[in-house]
């Protein structure tokens, strides 16, 4: 495994002998008109840029966007940020023995376990059409790939096996809403067997709309199609292959894909107009946004203040409480008020 300090954890004067993925590399003007590169670097917990000035050409000359870098230099301050000032970059070689997978993020899940709930999952689907259907997009090269893949390139999700988790985190929000209309003898009754069958497929696009070998971005495909595209494709393909799929089953599950993302703005081609179509965009948007606010999170504060930085695609900050501590049961207990301790004993005592 390799040890060196997080990106995350960088600090002003910190002195760097780094590995890094090399995420973006452009070439700049300076104002005497000679060049410089701009480059930025990722690791499993962030990113950080920096130019690099001089002597930079043999650099230059073997480095591309994905390769891992190893990068000496240090971290200081500008525009209040923390960047690089680089003294030397040279692409990683075989003796140095780092591998992708030690600098990509990757889902705190067990991939394992995952994998289990997925197929438990499938297994439980009664319906012959659509478990008929699962299968056959569920193949093994594109189960692979549905594995690996991240759920964004940068929102939500945005790590290695970050589809699977995104996926499976739907599926619970939707069965428990299934459970909840049961329990009330809700009319009509959710078609469980439909609505877990389109979370379980709603972002299958994604492993085509993105690429995620090391830097993740979008594909020509997932530029020219989109994930809704992609994924309604191969739904449709997958039907016909199937003897006698019903069509009103085959543009229900459609449905169920094309409307994912609620809104025709947010790309989605029809607006939910059923039922569980409609339970689908708000677990969907429920997990995204929750993993989301945990990432700007997890960022922190701004110095000296209980606030993120603004995030441009929530156009907002966020609060972190400075004391979360404050809430443990334990403290709560010391801080117990006196005069509900001479409790003459209600319901919450
Ligand atoms: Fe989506
Ligand atoms: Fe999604």
């Amino acid at each position: 495994m390799l040890e060196q300090k997080p990106i995350k954890e960088f600090q002003n004067r910190d002195t760097i002998d780094h590995f890094f993925i090399l995420r973006k590399l452009e070439v700049k003007q300076k104002k005497d008109g000679s060049n410089y590169l701009v480059l930025e670097f990722g690791d499993k917990t962030g990113f950080i840029s920096g130019n690099y000035w001089e002597n930079y050409e043999d650099f230059y000359k073997e480095a591309f966007v994905g390769a891992i870098v190893k990068v000496r230099g240090s971290v200081e301050v500008f525009n209040d940020k923390l960047q690089l000032r680089i003294e030397s970059a040279k692409i990683a070689e075989k003796e140095d023995r780092v591998s992708l997978s030690d600098l990509i993020p990757a889902s705190l899940r067990d991939p394992e376990d995952m994998k289990k709930e997925f197929w438990n999952r499938i297994k439980k689907i009664e319906n012959f059409w659509l478990k008929s259907l699962l299968k056959n997009i569920f193949t093994q090269e594109r189960f692979e790939k549905f594995i690996f893949a991240p759920a964004g390139k940068s929102f939500h999700h945005n790590y290695i096996g970050g589809l699977l988790e995104h996926t499976l985190e739907i599926v619970k929000i939707c069965d428990l809403m299934c459970d909840i209309s049961e329990k009330s003898n809700f009319q009509p009754p959710i078609n469980r067997d439909l609505l877990i069958t389109g979370a379980l497929l709603h972002d299958i696009g994604k492993i085509e709309e993105l690429s995620y070998e090391s830097v993740f971005d979008y594909t020509d495909k997932g530029r020219l199609l989109g994930h809704i595209v992609i994924a309604a494709n191969w739904i449709y393909a997958a039907c016909k292959q199937i003897p006698y799929f019903p069509e009103e089953l085959q543009d229900l599950i459609l449905h169920l894909v094309l409307s994912h993302q609620g809104k025709l703005e947010n790309a989605s081609p029809v607006e939910p107009k059923t039922l569980e179509a409609i339970i689908l965009y708000y677990a969907d948007e429920l997990s995204a946004k929750t993993n989301a606010y945990r990432q700007i999170i997890q960022s922190g504060s701004e110095a000296n203040s209980n606030w993120t930085k603004f995030h441009y695609l929530i156009q907002s900050s966020l609060f972190i409480s400075k004391e979360p501590e404050f809430y443990n049961k334990e403290n709560l207990e010391k801080n117990k008020n006196p005069k509900r301790e001479k409790s003459d004993g209600t319901l919450f005592d």
